[in-house]
């Protein structure tokens, strides 16, 4: 057996690949974020942004073949890890508050799902333009495409604002929880400095969460609005 099968197959090199990836989509979490925050400079500084994605060419699609990858092998492991974690303890705690997890270490899978599935939705809304096609078809019509009306028209839709905020709340409890564990996996949590990692790995998840309902919640409030003179 390879060496990188026997790594694939223990359970600690999985822990550690999965505390790998997860870091990797941490940081395009918190790149995508920054991004997004430049709707409040204004259209053209959202806009200028999304052209100088786009203008990447060929380098943007090995970018996002290498986050599909990422994101599938995390994944994968952490249905793994779950499903054989629940099969070495088959009978539940008789007393589960005496169990020291917190609420996001115990729902860790489903808001990992929950945050799957508004991936794919989120993509065939402002990537693929399937959600609300007139928009994002006349808005692509125009040069550079204007990405920050496609993305301020979606959320003056109260449906789809309250969608991304009640993710992204999903979003802040899993980040919470996954800054400490990669930590923890990572042997970066020496049990001297278990509190500060445990309350840096929760404000950070927090921010990041907030750094992104800030968007949906801006225009629903009406701070954020389409540019004078329409569309
Ligand atoms: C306020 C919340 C968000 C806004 C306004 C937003 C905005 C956008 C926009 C406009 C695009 C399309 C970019 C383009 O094609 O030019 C996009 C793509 C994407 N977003 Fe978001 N996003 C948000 C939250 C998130 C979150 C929380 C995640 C991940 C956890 C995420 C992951 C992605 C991915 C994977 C893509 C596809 C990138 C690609 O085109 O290859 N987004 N987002």
């Amino acid at each position: 057996m390879s060496a990188a099968e026997k790594f694939w197959i223990s359970s600690i090199g999985r822990k550690i690949l999965m505390a790998v990836t997860g870091v990797l989509l941490l940081l395009f979490i918190f790149g995508h974020m920054v991004g997004n925050l430049q709707i409040f400079i204004g259209a053209e500084a959202l806009n200028r942004y999304a052209a100088f994605l786009q203008g990447l060419g060929e380098l943007l699609w090995v970018i996002r073949f290498g986050l599909l990858v990422v994101f599938v092998v995390h994944i994968i492991l952490s249905i793994q890890l779950t499903l054989e974690n629940r099969s070495a303890r088959p009978i539940k705690y008789r007393c589960e508050d005496t169990v020291q997890a917190s609420l996001a270490s115990r729902t860790m899978i489903w808001t990992g799902l929950l945050v799957l599935g508004f991936i794919i939705l989120h993509i065939l809304h402002f990537t693929m333009g399937v959600l609300q096609p007139e928009i994002f078809h006349e808005m692509h019509t125009k040069e550079p495409p204007d990405v920050y009306s496609i993305v301020v028209m979606g959320f003056q839709n109260i449906g789809f604002a309250s969608f991304y905020i009640l993710l992204m709340i999903c979003l802040g409890f899993h980040v919470s929880h996954a800054i400490m564990s990669a930590c923890e996996t990572l042997g970066l949590n020496h049990s001297k400095y278990h509190p500060t990692v445990t309350k840096l790995s929760v404000i950070l998840g927090w921010v990041i969460a907030v750094g992104y309902i800030v968007v949906p919640l801006s225009v629903l409030v009406g701070l954020v609005n389409l540019p004078a003179g329409g569309m």
